[in-house]
C-alpha cells in the first residue's frame, strides 16, 4: 500500500498490525505500529527514511509502484535506528553508486555502525537546506530525541514536518491520519510512546518543541516515523508535548505492589481506602506489577502525582516485579512526583528500607517512613494502612 499525503509526497511505509513487542521484548505495542517512509517527487526525488528490515521486500515493491528505484536522487535518514533504516542496505543496492544520504553527523556514525558501508554521506546541521527543484528541505537536528542522531526535516511549500520518532505512536491504523482515528486510542498511544521513549529527554523535548515554534514555520502536516500523520491535531499535539515535557501529572495516585500470600495486596487496598477518604477527586489505580504490562504501568506512573509502592521482603530485598518497575521508572527522569512505601514481612522489614532507597534513587520524593505489617495484617494493621493512605493523599 502507498498513498498520497500531499501534492508531491507519498507515504510508502508498512503498517504492522501484528507487532506486540518492540525494542526486542522491551516495549509492548498492543495496537501494532507503522514504519513510515515518505517519497517526495520533485525535480529531485527524495526518500525520507525506510522501514524495518523484515519488511524490506514489501517496501521495495511498494516503492517501485511509485518510482523506478534508480530515479531516487537523494535519501534522507532522519534517524539511524534499524526500525527506520533496516531496508536501506537493500535499497542502496538498487540505486546508482553515490546517491547521497543526508543525515546528521551522528547519523553517519550510527549508519556506519549498523551497516558497515561507506555510502555517500552528506552530514547536515540545523538550518542546512537542500533544494530539490520547486521545493526545499530544511534540516533541524533533534539530538537525544531519542538518539543522538535524531533529526527532523521540513518540506517547504507543502509545509510538512517529517518529525521521525517525535510525535510518533505505536498505533496501527488503515486511516493513517489523526482526525480519522479513535482519539482516546491515539492520545493514549502517543502518551505511552512519550512516557516510555521520550520522557528521559523531556527537557530536550520541551526545548526542541519551543525551538520549532520559534521558527514560525507553517505546518500543514506532521509526518512522524510511527503511527498516524497529524493533520487536524497539530496544535494540540504540540501543546500536549509541551505539557508532557514539563513535570507532567494528572490528579491520579497509583498504587503498585506485588504479593506472595496477599498480605501486601490487602495493605494496598486499605491504602486506597485511605486515599479515597482524604481525596475523593483523585483517580486511584491499583496494579499488581507482576500481572501488569510494564510499559502500561510506566504510562500510569507518568500520569500520577504520587505513587505508593509495596512489596513483601524477600531475601533481604523486594519482589522482582517491583524492583524492576522502579528500575524502569528510574531511567525516565520523572520530576516532581511523590512516593510512599509499604509491605508485609515475616522476620525482616528490609522491604521498607530497600523500597525507600530505590525510589529515592529514581528521584521520587519519598513521603513518610512507610507502613509495614508482620505476617498477615490484622485489622489494626489495615487501619494503619488507611491512615497512611490518608496522610499520603494529604501530602500531595
Ligand atoms: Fe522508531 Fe528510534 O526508532
Amino acid at each position: 500500500m502507498t498513498f498520497k499525503i500531499s501534492d508531491s509526497v507519498y507515504w510508502t511505509g508498512k503498517i504492522d498490525w501484528q507487532l506486540r513487542k518492540f525494542h526486542g521484548d522491551e516495549l509492548s505495542t498492543h495496537r501494532g505500529t507503522s514504519f513510515n517512509s515518505y517519497l517526495i517527487k520533485d525535480e529531485k526525488n527524495v526518500l525520507i527514511d525506510t522501514v524495518w528490515k523484515p519488511f524490506t521486500a514489501e517496501f521495495l515493491d511498494n516503492l517501485r509502484s511509485l518510482i523506478k528505484l534508480e530515479d531516487i536522487d537523494y535519501i534522507v535518514v532522519n534517524h539511524g535506528e534499524p526500525d527506520h533504516s533496516g531496508a536501506l542496505p537493500h535499497l542502496m543496492a538498487y540505486l546508482p553508486d553515490g546517491v547521497p544520504i543526508y543525515c546528521s553527523k551522528s547519523g553517519v556514525a550510527s549508519l556506519k555502525g549498523h551497516y558497515h558501508k561507506d555510502w555517500n554521506f552528506k552530514p547536515v546541521k540545523t538550518g542546512d537546506k537542500l533544494n530539490i527543484g520547486s521545493r526545499e528541505l530544511t534540516f533541524i537536528e533533534a539530538p537525544m530525541l531519542h538518539w543522538p542522531d535524531t533529526m527532523t526535516t521540513y518540506l517547504s511549500d507543502e509545509n510538512i514536518l517529517f518529525s521521525n520518532d517525535i510525535f510518533g505512536q505505536h498505533y496501527a491504523s488503515e486511516f493513517m491520519f489523526d482526525d480519522k482515528v479513535n482519539q482516546y486510542e491515539l492520545y493514549y498511544e502517543a502518551m505511552k510512546y512519550y512516557a516510555n521513549i521520550i520522557a528521559p529527554f523531556a527537557k530536550k523535548a520541551l526545548k526542541k518543541v519551543e525551538e520549532l515554534e520559534s521558527l514560525d514555520l507553517p505546518i500543514n502536516l506532521i509526518a512522524p516515523a510511527h503511527g498516524v500523520i497529524w493533520r487536524k491535531g497539530i496544535k494540540n499535539i504540540i501543546e500536549t508535548y509541551k505539557k508532557w515535557s514539563d513535570a507532567y501529572k494528572e490528579n491520579q495516585i497509583t498504587i503498585i505492589y506485588d504479593t506472595m500470600y496477599n498480605s501486601t495486596r490487602l495493605m494496598a487496598e486499605s491504602i486506597a481506602d485511605g486515599i479515597k477518604q482524604a481525596d475523593d477527586e483523585a483517580e486511584i489505580k491499583i496494579y499488581n506489577s507482576s500481572k501488569t504490562d510494564k510499559n502500561d504501568l510506566i504510562t500510569e506512573i507518568f500520569k500520577s502525582k504520587g505513587i505508593c509502592v509495596g512489596s513483601p521482603t524477600l531475601n533481604g530485598g523486594v519482589l522482582s516485579s517491583v524492583a524492576s518497575i522502579i528500575e524502569e521508572a528510574a531511567g525516565l527522569n520523572l520530576r516532581d512526583k511523590k512516593a510512599a512505601v509499604f509491605g508485609s514481612y515475616g522476620w525482616s522489614p528490609a522491604n521498607i528500607k530497600v523500597l525507600t532507597k530505590a525510589l529515592e534513587s529514581a528521584k521520587f520524593e519519598v513521603v513518610g517512613d512507610g507502613v509495614k505489617a508482620q505476617w498477615k495484617p490484622e485489622q489494626k494493621n489495615l487501619e494503619e494502612c488507611v491512615e497512611f493512605g490518608e496522610e499520603f493523599a494529604q501530602s500531595l
